[in-house]
Order: C-alpha cells, then structure tokens, then sequence
C-alpha cells in the first residue's frame, strides 16, 4: 500500500496503514532511522502479544533493541513514569543518534515522544500505534506530552517521529469499546473534511463494529490521509490543524470533570460532537437533519454511555481553561454541513448553558 506522507520539509515523514507491519517493522525502520540502538517502549499486554515479532524484526536489521515496559493507563503518563525512561535511556548510554520506538496506545505514544524529543535535546523517534484511536489521530501529527498536576497534556512538546507503522491487524484483540473510541474520531473526519467517509460509516456501521479487517484499514487509512494532510498545512495548530478539536472543548471538560474514570475519550467528544452540532444548529449554522445524523450515527455506534447528571457551570468553567481557549473565551468548531466545519469564538454564553441543559437532561 502506497504509504501517506506528512510533508514538513526535511521533518517529513510516511504513514503507514495496512495489516502485518510489525512483523516487518525492522525493514521499515532501517531506512529512515540511522540509529544502532533502540529503546523498544510498551506495557506488559501489548509487549506480550507483539513485542517477540517487533524485537526479532529490529535485531535481523541490526538493530540493538532494548525492550522498556511502563505500566498501563493515563494514570501512569506522568512525570515519575517519564523520568524512569530517561533514567533507562541513560543508564543503557543513549546516545543522540539512538531511537525510541512506541509500541502501545496514545499514552505510550505521547510519553514515548515527549521522552525522545527532550533526551540529549531530541533522538529519534517512531510510532507503532495498536489501538484504533492511536491509530486514527495519537500516532501522527508529533504532539507528545505527559500530564502534569492532574491536567490532561499540560507538560509537551511538537515532535515528528521518523515513520508510523499502523499495523491494523492490531485490532483484532481490542475490546469493542476500544474499537468505538477510536471510531469516534473517525467520525470526526466525516464531520470536518469527508462527507463520503460518513455516508460510508453510516451504510457500514454494523460491519465495521463486527470489527471487519478491510473496512478497518480503509478507515484508518482514510482517517490518516485526512489528518496528514491537516498537519502538513499546519503543524503547530494556527490555523486549520483547529479542526481536529470538533468535538473535543466539551469533550476534555467533560473526561476531565469524571476524572477521566466514566467516559472514554470517544465517548467524551462524542458528547461534545453532539453538543457541538447543536450549538451550530443555534448559530444559525446548519438545519436540524445535520445535527440528527450526527447525532443518530454517534448513538448507533455505541458511544453514548449513559453518565450522571453534570453541574453546567463546573463543566463551562472546564471549557474556559481549555489549551485552546484565549482570554478565557472559548473556541468552538461548528459544522456548516457533514464535511465543512468553520471556527467560531463568539457564542454567546446563554446559548452554551441552554444546551449544556439540553445535552444533561
Ligand atoms: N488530536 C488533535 C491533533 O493532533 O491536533
């Protein structure tokens, strides 16, 4: 499969998308990491079921593969975690021309490259993401980051790894609300840039939550080429790169007002996918039949987990200390239709409480 390119100059870098990649990860890393030494990053699950073909993959290439096994969750993407992988980085004598390669999900990948991009001021730095939701946004674009003082990316840095392997054979072992996390960020293309992605999911959903192997890649794959070509545009997040939050300023606040605990991230910016498309239905925006099929697509895939009823002004006071927030005003991404989005900073506060009422009850 020809592979994706995220075109940044001399940082550019290829994406690729299809099943079996990990068993051949050595020979697609050869060719654009100089490195001899590699740190291998990854939790003891996902180690257990690839890390033997990934490790005999880099040794038959040469390289000299150090596996580092950090424990699970975003509760652990943290300042002590990410101290222990400098301390084994430095121990092992890194040097600047050696390689961290990230094999998990987003926690891996952002602490993995928040990692590289610091030690000796940067090494390099590959992405093997395994689950859906690494493989559709977390894996490419080079935002790493840990969390710090019990705020979600507060601490990180844009750093571009060499290459992404997005092995979709990955898949298969995922739990099916694992799956529809990811999903809902492939939901969130349609939204933004494809509405030929959305009809699809809309014809193919049950085929895609029966967890199909070639409609998965097709999907990961469509996902990537939009996100490359966003962050081709504009890496840093000035302008267009924007569009990847649809969804996502209600989304954080809410997974962080549960304290990350009851909503999974697709099911948070689900949510806020929702409550977006209704704020744009307000403003004037969109007719109503676009905030239903959002809505009706959202809810067939699942992703509408029942959650206990939020006090509005603590989840709006969320939404102020957001990144992207500026001067305390929020940014939201509306839709003006299913694969044309727009960016709004002036809704007015009565319209975002009067939803936030009607998403609550
Ligand atoms: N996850 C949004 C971005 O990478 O910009």
């Amino acid at each position: 499969m020809k592979p994706i390119k995220v075109d940044l100059g001399s940082r550019s870098y290829s994406v690729l998308v299809d099943r079996g990649l990990l068993k051949k990860a050595g020979t697609l890393i050869s060719p654009v990491c100089t490195s001899k030494k590699v740190l291998l990053l990854s939790t003891k699950p996902i180690y257990r079921l690839y890390g033997k073909n990934v490790v005999s993959s880099l040794q038959a290439k040469g390289f000299e593969t150090h596996p580092f096994l950090v424990a699970d969750g975003e509760a652990h993407k943290n300042e002590a975690t990410l101290f222990k992988v400098l301390s084994e980085m430095t121990r092992l004598s890194f040097q600047r021309d050696s390689c961290l390669v990230a094999l998990g999900g987003g926690v891996i990948g952002d602490l993995g490259g928040f990692a590289a991009s610091i030690y000796m001021r940067g090494i390099q730095f590959v992405q093997c993401p395994t689950t859906f939701l690494a493989q559709v946004d977390a894996g490419i674009g080079g935002k790493t980051a840990i969390d710090f003082k019990g705020i979600k990316n507060l601490v990180g840095s844009f750093y571009q790894p060499k290459i992404v392997l997005a092995d979709t054979s990955a898949l298969r072992t995922l739990s099916d609300r694992q799956l529809r996390t990811g999903l809902a960020e492939v939901i969130k293309y349609g939204v933004i840039e494809d509405s030929e992605l959305f009809d699809l999911l809309e014809q193919k959903l049950d085929k895609v939550l029966q967890k199909d192997p070639e409609l998965l890649t097709h999907l990961a794959r469509r996902s990537c080429e939009i996100k490359a070509r966003i962050v081709s545009a504009d890496e840093k997040e000035s302008g267009q790169r924007a569009w990847l939050n649809f969804g996502h300023t209600l989304g954080h606040a809410l997974e962080a007002y549960f304290k990350y605990d009851v909503l999974t991230h697709g099911e948070a910016i689900s949510y806020g996918m929702w409550f977006a498309a209704l704020l744009s239905e307000r403003s004037g925006l969109c007719d109503r039949t676009v905030v239903d099929r959002i809505k009706d697509l959202l809810d067939r895939a699942g992703l509408f987990k029942p959650i206990p009823r939020f006090d509005e002004r603590k989840v709006y006071e969320k939404m102020t200390l957001d990144k992207k927030a500026k001067g305390g005003q929020i940014q939201f991404v509306l839709t003006r239709k299913i694969g044309l989005v727009t960016i709004q900073k002036s809704v007015p506060q009565s319209v975002i409480f009067s939803t936030l009422r009607q998403l609550r009850a």
